[in-house]
């Protein structure tokens, strides 16, 4: 059986990391959270008190700075410098900042080479905002999910919720807005649907649905 690679790209929780996880286990395939990885810098960048609008601090940081992506029970595991950020990449503080971090030229080819790297053997699933276009521009299936800022509002509300951290509607919808604006102006890989990706709208879709949908795209190329 040949082993593909699946881009899962989009806005702002719109479904991505949940439909991307189930696919990739369904398949026995790897998966990467290529957000994580931005976060994760970010999160290094704000403890180190590295100014985040400076490009040559930031490049600094790069070399000494590692990421691993740990498959575990619960999910993924993040692990910066040997340390768990799993939770602490997700909270606003971070989530606010990452914006800014992934525009950077310098951030962007250092995490777009090592994301190459781990899908270079096939049989990967990866989300993030530039996968089709940038990280992985011969995948097999490129899917670009989308679905209106309410509901992605609504559904990391309820995310937020149940990870146990407080959250504000109005406010999820401005910082969904925020972030969205910034990732699709920005000047290098902005947040685009790739000329070949596959369009699916989640807002009347379940997980599940949208998974399903997914299968069956990649069972037709595999
Ligand atoms: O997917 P997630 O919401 O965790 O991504 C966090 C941020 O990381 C995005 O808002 C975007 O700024 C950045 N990102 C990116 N390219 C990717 C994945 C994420 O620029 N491939």
């Amino acid at each position: 059986k040949k082993k593909i690679s699946i881009a899962i790209d989009g806005p702002a929780a719109a479904g991505k990391s949940t439909v991307a996880k189930l696919t990739a286990e369904k398949l026995s395939y790897v998966y990467v959270d290529t957000g994580a990885m931005y976060r994760a810098l970010t999160y290094k960048a704000i403890t180190e008190q590295v100014d985040i609008h400076n490009e040559e601090q930031l490049k600094k940081l790069l070399p000494e700075t590692k990421i691993e992506l740990k498959p575990s029970e619960n999910g993924q595991l993040v692990i910066l410098d040997g340390n768990d950020v799993t939770a602490a990449i997700r909270e606003a503080v971070v989530t606010n900042k990452v914006s800014i971090v992934a525009a950077s030229r310098a951030v962007r080819e250092e995490m777009v080479s090592r994301q190459q790297q781990l899908g270079q053997n096939g049989g990967v699933v990866m989300d993030g905002r530039d996968i089709g276009t940038s990280v992985l521009p011969k995948a097999e299936l490129k899917i670009f999910m989308l679905a209106s800022v309410e509901i992605r509002a609504q559904r990391r509300h309820q995310e937020n919720i149940s990870r146990g951290f407080s959250s504000d509607m109005s406010q999820l919808m401005k910082e969904i807005e925020l972030r969205d604006k910034s990732d699709m102006e920005r000047e290098v890989s902005p947040l685009v649907k790739a000329a070949d990706a596959i369009e699916i709208d989640t807002s009347n879709l379940s997980i599940d649905e949208v998974a399903h949908e997914i299968m069956k795209l990649a069972q037709e190329r595999i």
